[in-house]
Parts: C-alpha cells; sequence; structure tokens
C-alpha cells in the first residue's frame, strides 16, 4: 500500500466519499483501483464476535466461537488493571487470528443508574476505576497490532431512546464524570478509534457535535485516531463530516456518499474537511496491515485458563459472617439453583459472544467436593413465561428437601437475560419473584444458606441480605466463571473482587432516580456530579455495600500513610500487612476530600488505588504519585482545570465506606479569589486585605457598624458594595467605591 498522503492525491472525490462509510456491516469500503484495502472491524468488548456471513448489531446471528473472558461487570469489580491489559492481549490475539483490525470496545460509559440495560458492558460508575481499566485494556489489544473503539463517546448511561434522547448535563459534570473516563483512556493507551454515541448531548447528536469531536476530543485531548459511528447512529452525515465523525458504520446504502459528494460540490463542506477524515482512514487501514499481513494462532486452552483466573478476581465477597467461607471439601452441600446447571455468563445484545467452551458451577462444585453434591433447579430460568403453579411448588419442595438435608446450602440466584439486556432498560432492581420465594423457602429449611448472584448490573438485597449468612456477587463471569466459583467457595482462591458500584438499599436512593431514563426525548442529569458513592456519601446515606467493598479470607492492615507535596503534585504512602493466615490480595484505594474547594465537590473521589498480593503476615508499602489533574476541579466560571491553592485530605482505605488511615496536605495552586470589582459583596470586601483597609478608612479607623461587626457583615454581607451605598446611609457614595476600585486595580 502506497503512503496515505499519497493515495489521497489520487482518490477521486467519489471514491474518498466512498471511504467515509462502511461496505456491509463489519468491513469499510476498499478502492482496488489504488490498492486499498477493506479492514473488517468485530465486536468487543468480553470477547470476538466475528461474523463471518450475514452481520447484525444485536447479536442475533451466528458467530465464530471466542473465548468469552468476564463482561465489564465482572472485569470492573476486579480493579485489576495488569488483569485487564492481559483480558486485551488475549483478545487482540484472537481478534489478529481472525483477521479483525479493530475490536469494537471497550465501553466505559459509566454506571448511572442500575437500571442500565447495558451495564454489564461497563465497568463502574466511577470515572478513574473505568478510566484505568479501560486504558490498559486499550493497550493490551493494541500490543497485538490491532485497533480497538473506546465507546460510546458519550454519556450513553441508558438505553431508553439511546438513538434520540438528549442528555442534559452541565459542563463540570460531563467533564469530571462522563467525559473524564475517556480523556484518561485517550491519553494513556491512544486508542485507534473512538466510537461516538447514539444519542444526543445537550441537544446535539453526538455523531454531529463539533464541540465532542473536534474541539474537546483532537484539539484539547489530541486524540489523532478516527472517529467511527456507533452503528446507525448517523443523523446528518455532511454536518457529522464537518464535525469531525470520519467512519460511519455499517454501510449506508450509498445515501450518505452522495450527500457527501453533493456537499462538496456545492460548496456546503470543504474538500479539505473530507480529505482529513480520509487519511485518519487510510491511516487506520494501514496501521493494521502489518497484523494483518501474518498468520497469528491462538491457544484456546491457554485463554480459558486465562478466564478462569479473571474470573476468579471479579467476584465481590458481600458477607461472610462468622467466616463461614472457604468451605471445606468434605462439607455436606446441596447446590440449589438452576444458574449453578445453567449459567449466565455473559449479557445480551452486540457483545454476545459463541464461547470456546462452558463452565458451570455445579460440576466444578462436584469435582472438588468428597461426597455427592445433591442439587435442585428451584426455579426455571424466565420462569413466568413457561411456568405454570404446580411446576413451581413441585419446583419448590425439591429444593426443601435438598437443602434440608445437607449441612450447607449454596443457592444461586440472579438475573435471567430476560430481565437486562443491550436495547432496553430495566424498571426495577428486585431479583425475579419466583427466586425470592426459593430463597425464603431454602432459608427456613437450612439457615446455612450462602447465595451466589449471577447478574450483570446491581440488585437489592435490602429485604434478604440479613437471612442469609454468606453472599457473593459474581456478576457475569464468561465461559470459566463456573470453576472460578467452585475455586472461590472452597477456598482454592482467595476472593479479591471489589463493587466497581455502590449497592443502595433501594432503587429510589439512587441519585438519577426521577430523571431515569426521562421523557419526552429528554433525561436531565439533574444530580449532577453526585453520581454514585459520590451521591451516597455526601448524604451519608445508609447502603446495602458501598463502592470499594469486598471481602476477603484474609485480613489487612493500613499504617504509617504520609503524604508530601512535591513539584508534580502529591506523593502518598502507605503500608499494608497481611495480619491473616491465607495468602490473599487487597485493593488499597486512595480518596481525596477536598472541604476548602472553592466549588462544592463530593465528600470524596476515588484518586488512585491498586491490588497489591501478599502472603500471611507479610507487608509492603504501596506509593501513589497524585498529579496536577489528580487535584484539580473544572472550574465551571473559568471554564478551565485549575488547581487551587488549599488543603486537602487524603485518605486511604478498603472502601468508601471503610477509611483506614487520613492525612493533610496543603496543595499549592491558584487563589481561586476573584478581584474586587463593580458587584463585589460587603463579605468580599472584607474578606480582601487592601478592601477592607479601604472600608476601615472610610469608617473613620473605628470600623463602624458596616465594616467591624461581624454580625452585621453577616446580615448584609451578600449585598454588592455599590447598591450599599447608593442607601444613603453609608459613609462612602457609589463615587468612592468607583474610586477604590480603581485605586485597587493599579
Ligand atoms: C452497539 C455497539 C456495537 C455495535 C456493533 C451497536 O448497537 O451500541 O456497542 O459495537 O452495535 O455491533
Amino acid at each position: 500500500m502506497r503512503t496515505p498522503p499519497e493515495l489521497l492525491t489520487d482518490l477521486t472525490l467519489e471514491e474518498k466519499a466512498s471511504l467515509c462509510s462502511g461496505a456491509d456491516f463489519w468491513r469499510t469500503t476498499a478502492v482496488d483501483r489504488l490498492g486499498i484495502p477493506a479492514i473488517m472491524v468485530a465486536d468487543g468488548p468480553n470477547g470476538l464476535r466475528k461474523q463471518p456471513e450475514k452481520g447484525d448489531h444485536m447479536g442475533l446471528g451466528g458467530s465464530n466461537p471466542a473465548t468469552c473472558f468476564p463482561p465489564a461487570a465482572g472485569l470492573g469489580s476486579s480493579w485489576n488493571v495488569e488483569l485487564a491489559q492481559r483480558v486485551g492481549m488475549a483478545l487482540g490475539a484472537e481478534a489478529a487470528a481472525e483477521k479483525i483490525a479493530v475490536v469494537l470496545g471497550p465501553g466505559i460509559n459509566i454506571k448511572r443508574s442500575p437500571l442500565c440495560g447495558r451495564n454489564f458492558e461497563y465497568l463502574s460508575e466511577d470515572p478513574r476505576l473505568s478510566g484505568e481499566l479501560g486504558a490498559a485494556y486499550v493497550t493490551g489489544v493494541q500490543s497485538n497490532g490491532v485497533g480497538t473503539s473506546l465507546k460510546h463517546f458519550a454519556v450513553n448511561n441508558q438505553e431508553t431512546e439511546r438513538l434520540r434522547v438528549s442528555a442534559e448535563v452541565d459542563e463540570r459534570t460531563l467533564r469530571e464524570i462522563y467525559l473524564a473516563g475517556f480523556e484518561r483512556v485517550i491519553a494513556q493507551a491512544a486508542p485507534w478509534t473512538v466510537m461516538c454515541s447514539y444519542n444526543r448531548i445537550n441537544g446535539v447528536y453526538a455523531s454531529q457535535d463539533p464541540w465532542l469531536l473536534t474541539e474537546i476530543l483532537r484539539d484539547e485531548w489530541g486524540f489523532e485516531g478516527a472517529v467511527v459511528s456507533d452503528w446507525g447512529a448517523v443523523n446528518d452525515r455532511v454536518a457529522g463530516l464537518a464535525a469531525g465523525l470520519d467512519l460511519e458504520m455499517p454501510a449506508s446504502d450509498g445515501t450518505s456518499d452522495a450527500a457527501i459528494v453533493a456537499a462538496v460540490q456545492t460548496g456546503v463542506l470543504e474538500e479539505i474537511v473530507l480529505d482529513r477524515a480520509v487519511l485518519r482512514l487510510l491511516e487506520l487501514i494501514e496501521r493494521a496491515q502489518p497484523m494483518l499481513a501474518q498468520l497469528h494462532t491462538v491457544d484456546h486452552g491457554a485463554h480459558h485458563e486465562l478466564a478462569r483466573a479473571v474470573a476468579t478476581e471479579c467476584v465481590v465477597l458481600l458477607k461472610n459472617d462468622k467466616g463461614l467461607l472457604p468451605l471445606a471439601p468434605d462439607t455436606s452441600v446441596a447446590v440449589i439453583g438452576e444458574f449453578a446447571r445453567t449459567p449466565r455468563y455473559q449479557g445480551t445484545g452486540s457483545a454476545q459472544v459463541v464461547p470456546t467452551q462452558l463452565d458451570n458451577a455445579l460440576d466444578a462444585i462436584q469435582a472438588i467436593v468428597a461426597n455427592p453434591v445433591s442439587f435442585a433447579a428451584g426455579y426455571v430460568i424466565d420462569a413466568p413465561t413457561v411456568t405454570d403453579a404446580s411446576t413451581t411448588a413441585g419446583l419448590l419442595s425439591d429444593a426443601v428437601a435438598v437443602a434440608s438435608a445437607a449441612d450447607t446450602v449454596l443457592l444461586f440466584l440472579g438475573l435471567p437475560s430476560s430481565y437486562e439486556s443491550e436495547g432496553w432498560d430495566r424498571d426495577h432492581m428486585s431479583l425475579p419473584p419466583e427466586q425470592l420465594d426459593l430463597l425464603e423457602e431454602v432459608v427456613q429449611a437450612n439457615p446455612q444458606t450462602i447465595v451466589v448472584l449471577s447478574n450483570g448490573s446491581a440488585v437489592t438485597m435490602s429485604d434478604w441480605a440479613d437471612k442469609v449468612p454468606a453472599i457473593m456477587e459474581a456478576w457475569l463471569l464468561g465461559q470459566a466463571g463456573g470453576a472460578a466459583t467452585a475455586d472461590l467457595i472452597f477456598g482454592r482462591a482467595n476472593p479479591s473482587g471489589r463493587l466497581a458500584e455502590t449497592i443502595p438499599l433501594r432503587l429510589e436512593d439512587n441519585p438519577s432516580f426521577g430523571n431515569f431514563p426521562g421523557d419526552n426525548l429528554s433525561v436531565r442529569y439533574g444530580e449532577g456530579l453526585l453520581v454514585g458513592y459520590r451521591h451516597y456519601d455526601t448524604r451519608r446515606m445508609e447502603v446495602s455495600y458501598p463502592f470499594g467493598h469486598g471481602l476477603s479470607y484474609t485480613t489487612f492492615e493500613y499504617a504509617a500513610l504520609t503524604t508530601k507535596a512535591t513539584d508534580e503534585g502529591v506523593a502518598v504512602s502507605v503500608e499494608v500487612t497481611n495480619t491473616g493466615s491465607l495468602a490473599g490480595q487487597e485493593v488499597v484505594q486512595v480518596y481525596l476530600s477536598d472541604p476548602h474547594a472553592a466549588v462544592f465537590r463530593p465528600l470524596q473521589e476515588l484518586v488512585g488505588f491498586t491490588k497489591v498480593a501478599l502472603d500471611p503476615g507479610a507487608s509492603t508499602v504501596v506509593e501513589f504519585a497524585l498529579n496536577q489533574r489528580d487535584l484539580s476541579i473544572f472550574h465551571p466560571t473559568l471554564g478551565r482545570w485549575v488547581v487551587q491553592q488549599r488543603a486537602i485530605y487524603v485518605e486511604v482505605g478498603a472502601s468508601s465506606r471503610d477509611i483506614r488511615l487520613r492525612s493533610t496536605v496543603q496543595v499549592a495552586g491558584e487563589s481561586l479569589t476573584l478581584p474586587l470589582g463593580p458587584d463585589s459583596t460587603l463579605e468580599e470586601w472584607s474578606a480582601d486585605p487592601a478592601g477592607s483597609a479601604l472600608l476601615q478608612e472610610a469608617f473613620g479607623g473605628g470600623g463602624g457598624a458596616l465594616a467591624g461587626d461581624a454580625e452585621i457583615v453577616k446580615l448584609l454581607g451578600n449585598f454588592p458594595l455599590v447598591r450599599l451605598a447608593r442607601f444613603g446611609n453609608t459613609p462612602f457614595t457609589t463615587a468612592d467605591v468607583d474610586r477604590w476600585l480603581a485605586q485597587l486595580a493599579n
């Protein structure tokens, strides 16, 4: 292939336009005349969905078998950056073997509401965690010479009306919450492409938003790759091209090509804008050629083992009264719940993979325990459509019989795929009613019941969590999840997952409640910055399980927290010790609390984390370097990131509600006090040393009621000084105020 700039000069206008949309569902358009090949893309994110034949974007048609790694709901809970990178590497290797140039992932949208049907495909309610894991994944995939598509850019936090809804969000919230993860991935890992989302943001389609696709993405963040549309996200192709959308996917039946050609011919679109997009696409095609030129093979057995290792780290042990878990292999156990036999291991929609093999927990448990495991299905998956009353009664009585006869029950519950999927949102957070009935009966028959959950997004537990001694949140764990779950139950692995999203007591406690999923094609992000734990913690609300929470079979202690201001930011170090008797991993979390910020901030925000493995009795010193960005806020009035000079608290702990150590540090930065001006209030004048001196002078040095009396200042403090002057009963006039301002300006 000749170089992209050379090719560009030889392309006709029509050929250039044709390169800007797909040839079919998964391929770009080739220009045979010039030897420009097509490249093929495929979903992502938790496994490869290569459709060799007819394509579809909802996982309806078949695809080649590929390793199904834990979906993002699981991977997010691993809090393991290195593992996310290994998943990316393996996925990239599978893509290379299938000659796929770009993997359509990762999805890093924020879990704004637990109801979002696609939460299983997203990593966290926190942009730092999503960004770090997303960046590692991208680095991993791209290390194979295969590209990624960071999606869905941006503010695609629901499925309801996802092609038309406008997310109404203020700029600070956009910057600090909804764009921050994307910014991080782009800075750390340079994905080859970014996929724009379907929705509108503040009225403008993401696919044709110049602010989003050019000003922010390219001019501010320095993104140099290509922007691809989500499948069918294009509204006005010419406006999209002008805004920075390079490639429309899938094919556009020639309509878009014709529109682009006409727009250039009539002068509506400058050809240079088209050229820019074409150049980026030629660069993308060129980038994939070295990988495509070689043969790649995949060790699917090794990838299955990796999927198992990853799944082990995704499970969050929420509760473990009296150290019930891990179980000894000679325990008499009953396994109840169809999900133990028929696992729910991935989500529905475009991310749906055909796995190379599939473990189930029941077989894996039986392979570990000495005695025969008794099993009862307990429910039929998607019961309402297939179960009558007598079947339900039979399932329940079998389950009760099995539960009563065993020492311990492993009860597998969760959400069937009819409860959550791409394409639509849930309207409640409960487990299916027949499963809740089963839980009641089983617990009555045998209180020693351990619940294992399979679900892509949080479910409410406050009605039943107290009734059981142990709960494992196993999310969706991919094709090797069954074996991973059994390993954890019997202590062959030590749980190390931590919640990447808060589990609230009730849906109504979620901050988006009332503003989700919106109406009249508009959804108001009324909670602003208070998303997830930022809301629950700031409002000090009781939750079922907080962000960052997760138990281990061992214990960890934190000591010797130090913080030190440096030229770059703040250096943090803390010592962590495994004080239990088993090897384990701890996720050390660093939060910043900023009560002296010039603008409102959530009580605490995650600014760093790391996962450390420690043998019993071992200690390690963990270090974090908080940089300028970690210390900054997006100032809504100044319209830029600022580091304010102030004292902050650095908190280190095992969850957002389990802060073990805290330290104050003085941060160097700007003073955000605005200079005195015509609108400045009495309070601002009094707080300003030069201003208050002038006031004192006006009051004859004695201070007088206005200048000196704190109570009066409080009472009248929010009056601009000029307005007080106009009352006529103050010892200064509006002319004095003008004169003072002129004096201060010099
Ligand atoms: C999804 C994308 C996916 C694409 C192709 C769309 O419906 O939103 O995430 O990559 O289809 O399957």
